[in-house]
């Protein structure tokens, strides 16, 4: 049987940067679902459809083909046979993703996919609802959070580092909302399995909180 690990938490926890030093130490696929949920919400974008339009979601979630590869062992995602990785990654995309996986239909859909995908693999999977609606039987879940304010902080970093001008106060607020809607939708919301770890990575470096998963994993 495929090995699985199951990282969960709010968004700017660290868990992308995280899951993939696991993936590539223990030699398991890093799947990023995030990703997933993105290239959904840019075929919205692109289709003119409003995160308010749930119907047309619905309708339209179903004519998208999202699949991933790995690439030297980084993830990238195809929305109809185009890569999308990069693109994905723009603020209005997170923001429409946020408000468009809160939709039955995209979620049945996604999650189908990613129980297909760790059926066959050893992965670390990292979303929102992996320990508690993807894969219930996973060997190790990690529920990891920090606080809104250190999130703020590190988001801000990395967008100074790229040259994004921004303001931090924007920022922290807009994590507070998005850990609302994500926590608050009513399918698969953002929550800690029961029998998930909880890690607090606010005064923790990546690396620390990558030896400690390992170890956790280990131990079991
Ligand atoms: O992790 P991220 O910021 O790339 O995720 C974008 C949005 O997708 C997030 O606000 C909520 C949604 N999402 C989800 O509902 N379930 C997942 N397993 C992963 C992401």
């Amino acid at each position: 049987m495929s090995k699985k690990i199951a990282i969960d938490g709010p968004a700017g926890a660290g868990k992308s940067t995280i899951a993939k030093i696991v993936a590539k130490e223990l030699g398991f696929i890093y799947v990023d679902t995030g990703a997933m949920y993105r290239a959904m919400a840019l075929y919205m974008i692109n289709n003119g459809i409003d995160a308010s339009e749930s119907e047309k979601i619905s309708a339209t979630c179903q004519t998208a083909d999202i699949t991933i590869r790995h690439e030297n062992g980084a993830q990238r995602v195809f929305l109809n046979g185009e890569d999308v990785t990069e693109a994905v990654r723009r603020e209005e995309v997170g923001k429409m993703a946020s408000a468009s996986s809160v939709n039955g239909d995209v979620r049945k859909k996604l999650v189908e996919l990613q129980q297909k995908l760790s059926a066959t693999t050893d992965v670390v999977m990292d979303g929102r609802d992996i320990g508690t609606v993807v894969l219930p039987d996973a060997d190790l879940k990690v529920f990891l959070t920090a606080s809104s304010k250190i999130r703020a902080e590190r988001r801000f970093k990395e967008l100074t580092e790229k040259g994004v001008e921004c303001d931090i106060n924007v920022i922290e607020k807009d994590i507070i909302d998005r850990d609302y809607q994500d926590s608050h939708r009513e399918i698969s919301p953002l929550k800690q399995a029961d029998d998930a770890v909880l890690v607090d990575s606010s005064d923790m470096t990546i690396e620390e909180v990558a030896q400690k998963i390992i170890k956790l994993y280990e131990e079991k």
